[in-house]
């Protein structure tokens, strides 16, 4: 019987089991426990580190679901040969572990949704609407009536799930834009759609839970499941959507609170789905009882000549859907600014946990971006935005059409505000990377996204071009040019030369 030494920390945040289960799991990948060694009981382990014995309990159930380990009965816990480990299995990975990978600290700050740049960076990487085409002026004529109108009501405490009138005109925008009908009981207002997905977190996941997302996905996203302790199952997604094959056999296994997607524009991969696609996924999520969060915050942003697919909520007839929508993206991400769409039987629960969050989004921002839609600017607004951002997304695509040559791949989203780019053989994303960034232009390696599997996954990119004009563009698509060159020279497959340089 092995005999193991681990140290857990009372002090964190991370749930004593998954701390457990981690220490092991980097000791069996390590090779300090061999396949086959017996671990040691539950009541003794628990005994040496001082723990619960439901807390070895759990984490040997975790380690037994993510392929580690294997309970004989009347026998004991025996570690397996991880070469016939399955390779969709649960991430068991704390933060820690993943610095390991994450080894860069640029990476890691990327990872955690920040991003550091100068003045001269080229910023590929970030999917912030670029600050001057924000519409200031109508903003402000907004802002300055609600507060002739409404005086001091305008800075008191909004009720917790919104402003009435703002929610009546929610209704109307998702009627016009989105074909979904809903009452506006229903809807509730939140400080942008990431606090969407932390109170649909607080309301549903407890830890130990399981939640499936698209792998890749929302980083963002993934650290709020984790936040609650939750555990992270990655589904694979393809050109019409996720893979609902082995989204029903994870389903199965792991018994999950939660399905997290993004439907449209799906943030990194660009993918819209089909609504064949779709319903498959409401079929599933009918089947096995199990919540729909369909992230909406890319869509709305699509270019000439193409409808943009169905949003799975429109199709919901059994509301399991939990749609989340943010006006970060389409109007200005500082107004934090979005609303959560709930099935009938949580919008208490989800109101309680706004409540406990921050009480109410703001009063005075609610009301402006009411009067902006009664004034019925956002219809000249979003055209305006789709006209800048159509020019900025042909530019780069001209560029990338060009570097074909090379061998990269991708496929053309027809809106949003990414590119996802399949590299050529011998370049490396996060080689790419670290050129990329000597030049001062940053682009997005796709294991910052994977939430399992990440280390056979170092073959694509992000590019965003929202943050950048098109100057900036063609300089820095002579830079991604120029880096993925140099790597492909280095991997000595072919000898180029850059025709753009
Ligand atoms: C898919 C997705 N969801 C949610 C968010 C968070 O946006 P918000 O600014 O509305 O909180 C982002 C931000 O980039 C995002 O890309």
């Amino acid at each position: 019987m092995v005999n193991v030494s681990i140290q857990l920390n009372k002090d964190i945040t991370t749930p004593m089991y998954l701390q457990l289960s981690s220490s092991i799991g980097n000791l069996i990948k390590s090779g300090k426990i061999k396949p086959k060694e017996k671990l040691p009981p539950i009541r003794k382990l628990a005994n040496d580190l001082g723990v619960n014995n439901v807390t070895v309990v759990n984490a040997y159930k975790q380690l037994e679901a993510n392929g580690y380990i294997k309970a004989i009965k009347g026998s004991g816990y025996y570690v397996l040969n991880l070469e016939d480990k399955p390779t969709e299995k649960a991430s068991s990975m704390t933060n820690l572990e993943e610095d390991e990978f994450l080894e860069h600290e640029d990476i890691k700050l990327m990872s955690n949704g920040q991003i550091e740049i100068s003045s001269n960076t080229i910023n590929f990487a970030s999917t912030t609407p670029d600050p001057s085409i924000f519409p200031i002026e109508a903003f402000k004529n907004c802002l300055n009536e609600v507060l002739d109108r409404d005086k001091g009501y305008a800075f008191g405490y909004q009720e917790s799930n919104g402003f009435e009138p703002l929610r009546e005109s929610l209704c109307s925008f998702l009627e016009v834009y989105t074909n979904i009908t809903v009452k506006k009981e229903y809807i509730q207002i939140v400080s942008g759609a990431q606090q969407g997905i932390d109170i649909i977190g607080k309301t549903l996941l407890n830890p130990g839970d399981y939640v499936i997302t698209e792998n890749p996905t929302y980083t963002g996203a993934v650290s709020v499941f984790k936040s609650r302790g939750a555990q992270i199952v990655g589904v694979p997604i393809n050109e019409s959507g996720i893979d609902l094959k082995v989204l029903e056999r994870q389903i199965i296994r792991y018994n999950p609170k939660l399905i997290y997607v993004m439907t449209r524009f799906q943030s990194p991969t660009t993918i819209s789905y089909s609504k064949e696609n779709l319903q498959g996924l409401l079929k599933l999520s009918e089947k096995y009882g199990v919540y729909l969060v369909e992230d909406d915050s890319l869509a709305g942003l699509s270019f000439e000549n193409f409808d943009e697919s169905p949003s799975l909520k429109s199709l919901d007839t059994k509301d399991k859907v939990i749609y989340i929508k943010s006006f970060s993206k389409l109007l200005m991400p500082g107004l934090r600014i979005g609303f959560i769409i709930s099935p009938e039987n949580l919008s208490s629960e989800l109101l309680k946990a706004k409540h406990s969050t921050d009480i109410s989004s703001s009063g005075l921002i609610q009301r402006a971006l009411h009067l902006y839609f009664e004034k019925g600017h956002w219809e000249d607004h979003i055209n305006y935005m789709k006209d800048i951002y159509k020019e900025k997304y042909e530019a780069m695509l001209k560029y990338l059409n060009e570097l074909k040559k090379y061998g990269i791949n991708f496929t053309e989203p027809k809106g949003g505000l990414n590119f996802w780019i399949t590299l050529p053989q011998g370049v490396e994303a996060t080689k790419l990377y670290l050129e990329c960034v000597k030049e001062d232009v940053l682009i997005v390696p796709c294991k910052i996204f994977y939430v399992n599997n990440y280390r056979n996954n170092d073959n694509t990119i992000r590019l965003s071009y929202a943050a950048t004009n098109l100057e900036e563009i063609k300089a820095g698509m002579k830079v991604l040019e120029y880096s993925i060159i140099k790597l492909l020279n280095k991997s000595k497959s072919r000898t180029y030369m850059s025709p753009m340089i």
